[in-house]
């Protein structure tokens, strides 16, 4: 697919980079479904709605598009309604748990519809105006006062002029007034430059729109102004129900994450089914008919892949190359059970319900024998 506009390519080769960008590594299912689109496209997308569909939700070939692997898991409504709010001109915002895959969604759609996924706004709150809307080259500035020539644009002046989509990550966690510089540019397209002349701004190309994460955890959307919630549609993703989609992705994310890093370990498929029915259980904060206290931890899908990774990266380093049920508790305490103290009480009080009910399963049995490393 090449470099898309308005990137600049920073590596080398793509082979030096540690994570390439959705566009380049799902780039033949997009040239693909670019080429064989026969739907119409909204103003400035690279695909149709159909086809943005078809990438992030899979599905077999047909006569007018090729074969796609499922990206995003159980929030099938979502999506489609995330398609079509950016579609039309309304902002998304996509909030809810940590690790339910908001980041994940915002950056298929960006790669899907524009192309591009890197224009990119990371929300803090040390967050600047400049960092989002423009900043200025200062060596021109005192030398000519301020030109076009010395305004360097940042992601949100880009994206108006290019027509592709912005992504504000972790929106929330910016200061509110920051926040809230985005009411004119959603509401009227324009982003004002004032340091140019009075009447000096720019227009929004169709194409262009923002998309926004929020997480729940953090400081929550209830800080937000009235004024700017209003010019958001809203989508919240929740963690995946189906245990075996769920078990799935965790396989899957876990062979591509050992593949990029180099580490030939493997993860038995039962391996990853018995560590998410305890994430599930945990979750659910209830097992075997019996109501458990549930942990303050986040037992996202995102963490369940990270336990399942360290037990087979441990496998490679230090075992046989294949992990195994008793390593998956071994890693539980460093990457799901990571600040509070009683979550470990709880956990182990649903490890003892398991070993009454499930201890003579070999499989449950393996997993329990890791409970001395917890
Ligand atoms: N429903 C899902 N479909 C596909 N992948 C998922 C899903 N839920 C979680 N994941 C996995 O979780 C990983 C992390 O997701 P991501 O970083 O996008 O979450 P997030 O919601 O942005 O979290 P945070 O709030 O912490 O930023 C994804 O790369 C993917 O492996
Ligand atoms: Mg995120």
């Amino acid at each position: 697919m090449g470099t898309p506009p308005g990137r600049e390519p920073t590596m080398r080769t793509e082979r030096d980079a540690q994570r390439l960008p959705a566009e380049l590594s799902h780039s033949a299912e997009l040239e693909a479904l670019a080429s064989d689109d026969r739907h119409p496209r909204p103003p400035g997308w690279h695909l149709s709605a159909q086809a943005v569909r078809h990438f992030i939700l899979g599905g077999p070939a047909t006569p007018d598009r090729p074969a796609c692997r499922r990206k995003i898991f159980g929030n099938d409504l979502a999506v489609e309604r995330a398609i079509v709010t950016l579609a039309g001109q309304r902002g998304l915002l996509l909030v809810g748990e940590p690790g339910t895959a908001k980041s994940l969604l915002s950056e298929l759609l960006a790669a899907a519809i524009s192309g591009s996924s890197t224009h990119t706004v990371q929300g803090s709150a040390g967050t600047a105006e400049e960092q989002i809307r423009y900043g200025w080259n200062y060596a021109l500035l005192l030398k000519e006062g301020p030109s076009e020539r010395a305004l360097v644009p940042g992601p949100l002046h880009r994206c108006m002029s290019l027509g592709c989509l912005l992504r504000f990550e972790e929106i929330t966690r910016c200061p509110v007034e920051i926040q809230d510089s985005l009411i004119p540019v959603l509401s009227d397209r324009v982003l004002h430059v004032p340091e140019l002349g009075d009447d000096a701004m720019l227009l929004s190309r169709p194409g262009f729109n923002i998309v926004a994460t929020a997480n729940l955890r953090d400081r929550g959307v209830n800080e937000m102004s009235a004024a700017l919630k209003r010019r958001f549609n809203f989508e919240t993703l929740l963690p995946i129900r189906d245990p075996a989609a769920e078990a799935e992705l965790v396989g899957r994310e876990v062979d591509r994450l050992l593949a990029e890093d180099g580490i030939g370990a493997r993860l038995p498929p039962d391996v990853s089914q018995l560590l998410v029915q305890v994430f599930q259980e945990l979750r659910a904060g209830e097992a075997l008919g019996v109501r458990l206290e549930p942990l303050s931890s986040v037992l996202s899908t995102a963490e369940a892949v990270n336990v399942a990774y360290s037990a087979a990266a441990e496998a490679w380093y230090f075992g046989d190359g294949s992990a195994q049920p008793e390593h998956l508790l071994r890693h539980m305490s460093g990457t799901a059970l990571k600040d509070d103290a009683d979550d470990r009480k709880r956990l182990t009080d649903y490890l003892r319900l398991l070993r009454g009910k499930r201890g003579n399963d070999p499989g449950w049995k393996r997993l329990l024998d890791g409970e001395r490393w917890l």
